[in-house]
């Protein structure tokens, strides 16, 4: 039983185990997490100090975080915390630093800025337009990536190509259009080897997997998806966009 499974907030039962519903190892599966290892040692090397992994704490993440204790590198690991995750997503940070003695920086918003920024348009204002979407999106995770990024000359995602059509061609080791590298060491894995790595070597994760949220962001902008729908369907669901918060989105 997981720490954080005690926790009154993880109370509500799982109705959907994720593991038990995705996981499948493929024959290709070995191949690819010796090759996501290697992606790892060649990105510490080339860029040192200059490399962080960028985790938003969704599965993905987690595995590539695993990935990295099993190289055994000094890689840096930060996420966001927008002041909009769920409970149970920074509820991982501590599983982090249990299971593999990673303490994960963590960059928040600009107090004032966003105190500003709900005065004005509200606490629901992402629901309104697109453009006050983008502008909750500027202030509590652009902003902060921009410092999380200062100084480093290149990131590690948990991008996959099978995540969204937009997704379709990321790249292992890109150009993030903005001077940096962005590596994206599992990007080739499927769903379902992903659930298996995680099943194979215990990977801690985000109890929401288990209530049909693939894709999980922050709380008010993720919902749970219905069989049939995309992977990222449950993210900005009310909004007919290319569901990208800018993180990501090709100019
Ligand atoms: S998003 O752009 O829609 O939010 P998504 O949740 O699919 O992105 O995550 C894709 C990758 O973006 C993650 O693997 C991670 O590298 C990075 N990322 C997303 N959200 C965060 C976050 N809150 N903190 C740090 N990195 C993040
Ligand atoms: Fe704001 Fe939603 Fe963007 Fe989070 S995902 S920063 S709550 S608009």
């Amino acid at each position: 039983m997981s720490e954080v499974s005690s926790l009154p907030w993880a109370a509500t039962p799982a109705v959907g185990h994720a593991i038990g519903l995705y996981a499948k190892w493929t024959p290709a599966l070995d191949a690819k997490i010796e090759a996501a290892l290697q992606r790892l040692r060649d990105a510490s090397i080339e860029h040192g100090d200059g490399l962080v992994q960028s985790s938003s704490l969704g599965v993905e993440d987690m595995v590539v975080t695993d990935l990295i204790s099993r190289t055994g590198l000094p890689v840096h690991i930060s996420t966001l915390d927008t002041g909009k995750l769920h409970a149970e997503t920074l509820g991982l940070l501590p599983q982090i630093k249990a299971r593999y003695g990673f303490d994960v920086e963590v960059f928040t918003p600009v107090a004032d800025a966003v105190i500003q920024f709900v005065r004005k348009e509200g606490e629901d204002a992402m629901y309104k337009s697109i453009e006050l979407r983008k502008a909750c999106c500027g202030l509590r995770k652009m902003e902060p990536l921009g410092r999380m990024l200062k100084g480093r000359s290149a990131w590690i995602t948990g991008l996959r190509r099978e995540q969204s059509g937009a997704r379709g061609d990321v790249a292992f080791d890109e150009d993030d259009g903005n001077g940096r590298r962005k590596i994206s060491p599992i990007a080739d894995w499927t769903w379902a080897e992903v659930w298996a790595y995680v099943e194979k070597y215990a990977v801690p994760y985000n109890p929401l997997h288990d209530q049909f949220m693939p894709s999980i962001g922050c709380a008010p902008c993720t919902r749970a998806i219905a069989v049939g729908e995309d992977f990222r369907a449950g993210r900005w669901w009310w909004e007919d966009s290319t569901k990208e918060c800018g993180l990501h989105a090709k100019s």
